[in-house]
């Protein structure tokens, strides 16, 4: 089935694929909920789990529960330091063992990724459009971050950053936009926090710039990614769904 036909069209598909697919119940646990009564659609017990509705309108409640049917869903993560950027990993927390059960059944993976000691906004969806669209090094999506550099940043810097620096393994990076916000000192050392804007995303792009100029990143955060912006509300490891319009935005509607 296509999923965008389908979300478009308004096709209507069968009460139990609609709990499977949100992981509330398997085919056979739907019957016998069906049967004892728990299920309802727009306010009567249904007695057939084959019954054909429209998900995105039929009110379905499960034990008086309503079902919340969507295909995809968009969820701003405010990720901490300590936590991969992987949907499994071995040794470490991954971004999805933050998510409440509610959304385990989505499959939702990260939009690119941030360092282990990266903080910040992360996307996480199950549109795999729409993150290809936003990781396609052809669409040159802006992500911009804010640093803790060590070292004496200056416009030098700047300069480079925007005629593009090459990398330790000779890639010649694209024309990035650096701001410097304050600079200071700290146990001796010439510090500074900036603003940087990329892009393309290369592996450990920002520090490998900053390494570039003789410089070392201490402290990373992802700010923004297109037009959608880490939401000053989320404490670190918080997360919420994307509201219509910033998903709207993403896409560039
Ligand atoms: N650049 C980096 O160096 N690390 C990140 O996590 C993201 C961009």
């Amino acid at each position: 089935m296509n999923k965008e036909t389908n979300k478009k069209s308004g096709k209507k598909l069968r009460v139990d694929k609609i709990l499977s697919h949100l992981g509330l119940a398997t085919r056979s646990e739907s019957k016998k909920l069906a049967k004892q009564g728990r299920i309802t659609v727009d306010g009567q017990p249904i007695k057939d789990t084959g019954l054909q509705v429209d998900p995105e309108t039929a009110a379905i409640e499960l034990d008086g529960q309503a079902v919340r049917y969507r295909e995809f869903v968009y969820l701003l993560l405010n990720k901490p330091q300590d936590v991969v950027s992987a949907t499994e990993d071995k040794w470490d927390r991954t971004v999805i063992d933050l998510l409440d059960p509610e959304y385990l059944a989505f499959e939702l993976f990260p939009v690119g990724r941030l360092d282990k000691d990266t903080e910040g906004l992360l996307l996480l969806t199950n549109d795999g459009q729409l993150a290809h669209e936003l990781l396609s090094p052809r669409k040159h999506v802006p992500k911009t971050y804010e640093a803790i550099v060590l070292g004496a940043v200056d416009e030098a810097d700047a300069d480079a950053f925007r005629a593009g620096v090459t990398l330790d393994d000779g890639y010649q990076t694209m024309p990035a936009e650096l701001e410097i916000v304050r600079r200071y000192e700290s146990e001796g050392a010439d510090h500074a926090e900036i603003r940087l804007t990329i892009k393309e995303g290369k592996f450990h792009q920002v520090k490998r710039m900053f390494e570039a100029v003789g410089k070392q990143v201490v402290f990373l955060k992802r700010i923004s990614m297109g037009t959608l912006v880490l939401d000053p509300q989320l404490e670190l490891g918080e997360y919420r769904e994307l509201s219509e319009e910033e998903l709207a935005s993403l896409r560039g509607e």
